[in-house]
């Protein structure tokens, strides 16, 4: 009988901040995999919103139900991250084809990089597949309602963030 080996895979992201779309892919992902990373690259000049240690808190509380994922973050190259965690995937969700192209060339540059490293791509539910960190921001900082676009706890911090009190009916 072949031996199983477990599989370590690694979601990447900015997640500033995770959204529900997001979500559905760890979720997914949580089955597919024996252990999942979520990990948040430390990039600074990408100028967040919310700093590292804040994503990580939301995204502890966001995965805190399922057991076999955990939340890190990283520098530098992602390929030399994911031979550190011996990770054999990087899991990524695709929303629509204007995603497909940067997306396959970072699945390339990674596979070049570390031969051996798959990149897993999971179709967004068509429930999430309009929904992005930027384009929430940009709601809940003019006004709009962003209820089930991200957890309820996200939904909060942004309010705070962003001096957006819950209006009173
Ligand atoms: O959520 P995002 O912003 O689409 O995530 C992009 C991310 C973090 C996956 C990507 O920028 C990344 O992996 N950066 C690490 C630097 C790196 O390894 N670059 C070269 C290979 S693509």
């Amino acid at each position: 009988m072949q031996k199983h080996t477990s599989v370590v895979a690694i979601y990447p992201g900015s997640f500033d901040p995770i959204t529900t779309g997001h979500l559905d892919v760890i979720e997914r992902g949580s089955r597919l995999f024996d252990r999942l990373i979520v990990s948040i690259l430390h990039n600074e000049s990408k100028s967040p919103l919310f700093s590292v240690e804040d994503r990580i808190e939301m995204l502890r509380e966001a995965v805190s139900p399922f057991s076999n994922v955990e939340v890190d973050c990283f520098h530098g190259l992602l390929a030399d991250y994911a031979l550190t965690k011996k990770a054999r995937v990087i899991l990524r969700g695709i929303r629509a084809i204007s995603d497909y192209e940067n997306e396959l060339q970072m699945a390339l540059m990674n596979r070049r990089l570390q031969p051996g490293l798959e990149t897993v791509f999971l179709l967004a539910g068509e429930a999430f597949s309009f929904i992005s960190s930027r384009l929430v921001k940009e709601v809940i900082s003019l006004g709009g309602n962003i209820a089930g676009l991200v957890p309820p706890l996200v939904e909060q911090r942004l309010r705070v963030r962003l001096h957006r009190p819950e209006k009173q009916t």
